[in-house]
């Protein structure tokens, strides 16, 4: 399908090898959209480099999208920082003409102990990354969406956590409950201005982060990987764990002309795990 020819996006925390931004940049390109593709900058103090993505991974993502007859470009963006999220934006409308579609994808979920044990600073990072973030993302894509006067699509990549609690992510839940209330509050704020802003929720799916998630669980369990993996199976009616192109379907679909009149949704891509 091309329903995304002429179309310009954003993909945010879309630099690591087998995320679910990754998928979601590709998936974009191959229905015309041309992508910048942005991660936080290699070297950052606060986050251990090997629980994100590195200036070369975020390269060759954008590489291999043009390789595959796509237009994609790379740019460093930590969405903490005003100041680069601004210059992510001005690069994309300088090398591609405009920006109509921003995917708020980064996050961090790999910080996981009890509430009771939890220091402030790391509540903080992760609050800043998943929904701060997102806040800065959205305010600037949307200013510059406003400008061109010509609609756009903003998606959070919230959780199945931003609808139910998470043991020993009580963080990371709030923020991805955080992002349903900026989906809905932004969505009522851009909606005249023909800027839809959804929200997905994908349930499991394993990526880096969510392989960190699976190591932690089956520790607290006593189970392997895989036996916490099969009795997670068997809790989600269609019978097996997410996967990044699940999500990067449903953001295409988000995206599409088909959901113009969709807006302030929070869409469970979750197998039927979670439905409310
Ligand atoms: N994997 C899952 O099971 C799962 C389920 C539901 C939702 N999610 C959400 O999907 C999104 C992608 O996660 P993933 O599973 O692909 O993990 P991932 O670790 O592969 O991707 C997260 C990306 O965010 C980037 N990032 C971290 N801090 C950043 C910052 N300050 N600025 C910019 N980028 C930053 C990382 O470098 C990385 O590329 C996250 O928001 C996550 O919460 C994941």
């Amino acid at each position: 399908m091309q329903r995304l020819v002429g179309k310009v996006a954003l993909v945010t925390g879309s630099g690591r090898q087998g995320g679910l931004g990754a998928a979601i940049a590709s998936r974009l390109s191959e229905e015309g959209a041309a992508v910048v593709v942005t991660d936080l900058p290699t070297g950052d103090q606060d986050i251990p480099a090997d629980r994100v993505g590195s200036e070369s991974e975020l390269e060759a993502i954008a590489a291999a999208i043009r390789a595959s007859g796509g237009r994609a470009l790379s740019h460093p963006l930590d969405v903490r920082e005003e100041a680069t999220v601004i210059a992510a934006i001005d690069y994309t409308v300088k090398e591609f003409g405009g920006l109509d579609i921003l995917i708020n994808n980064a996050g961090i979920g790999f910080m996981m102990e009890p509430l009771v044990d939890m220091p402030i600073a790391r509540w903080r990072t992760v609050l800043d990354v998943n929904l701060t973030g997102a806040f800065l993302c959205t305010q600037h894509a949307s200013r510059q969406m406003i400008a061109q006067g010509r609609g756009g699509r903003i998606i959070n990549i919230a959780s199945v956590a931003a609808k139910s609690g998470s043991v020993h992510l009580a963080a990371y839940a709030a923020s991805k409950h955080g992002m349903i209330g900026l989906t809905r509050s932004a969505a009522i704020e851009l909606g005249a201005h023909q800027i839809t802003v959804n929200a997905v929720c994908p349930n499991h799916v394993t990526t880096g982060l969510g392989a960190v998630q699976n190591n932690y669980r089956a520790a607290q369990r006593g189970q392997t990987v895989d036996e916490y993996l099969a009795e997670m199976r068997g809790r989600i009616p269609l019978g097996r764990v997410g996967l990044a192109t699940d999500t990067a379907k449903a953001c295409a679909f988000l995206c599409s002309e088909e959901a113009a009149y969709i807006t302030g949704e929070a869409m469970n891509v979750s197998g039927g795990q979670e439905m409310h």
